[in-house]
């Protein structure tokens, strides 16, 4: 099984806004790794919230990077939209199978939100201001 993600003050990106909307989004998939298999209405509904958050935290965070005008800008947001695309996929495979892909989904999810939370936005937002 998956491990939650706790908060550490080490993930901060040094944006209040955008820490707690990261926070946001580690609870959504610690929320997730807590369900049990069987809880289909509710891993339907994690996925609705997750795509929903998700699109509003990305959008606010380019409207961020947007502002500062940085070169990493477009790498940035394309790994944005293939979060979003591949928990699109993730979300049909689960339409169609229910609990065979949800290890899956949470490993994704595990490894992708620490990965660019830690390196990719901290690394963005450093930048943004020197
Ligand atoms: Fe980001």
């Amino acid at each position: 099984m998956a491990d939650k993600i706790d908060w550490q003050e080490a993930m901060s990106v040094g944006n209040p806004l955008i820490d707690d909307q990261h926070r946001q989004l580690i609870n959504i998939y610690n929320w997730l790794v807590e369900l049990e298999q069987e809880s289909v209405s509710a891993v339907d509904q994690l996925f609705v919230q997750l795509l929903n958050y998700a699109s509003e935290h990305f959008a606010c965070e380019e409207e961020c990077f947007h502002h500062a005008d940085h070169p990493l800008f477009d790498a940035h947001k394309q790994e944005h939209d293939d979060f979003l695309d591949k928990v699109l996929h993730l979300q049909q495979e689960w339409e169609s199978s229910k609990t065979l892909i949800l290890h899956e989904v949470k490993s994704f999810l595990r490894e992708w939100l620490l990965e660019h939370i830690c390196i990719s936005d901290k690394n963005l937002f450093d930048r943004m201001e020197e």
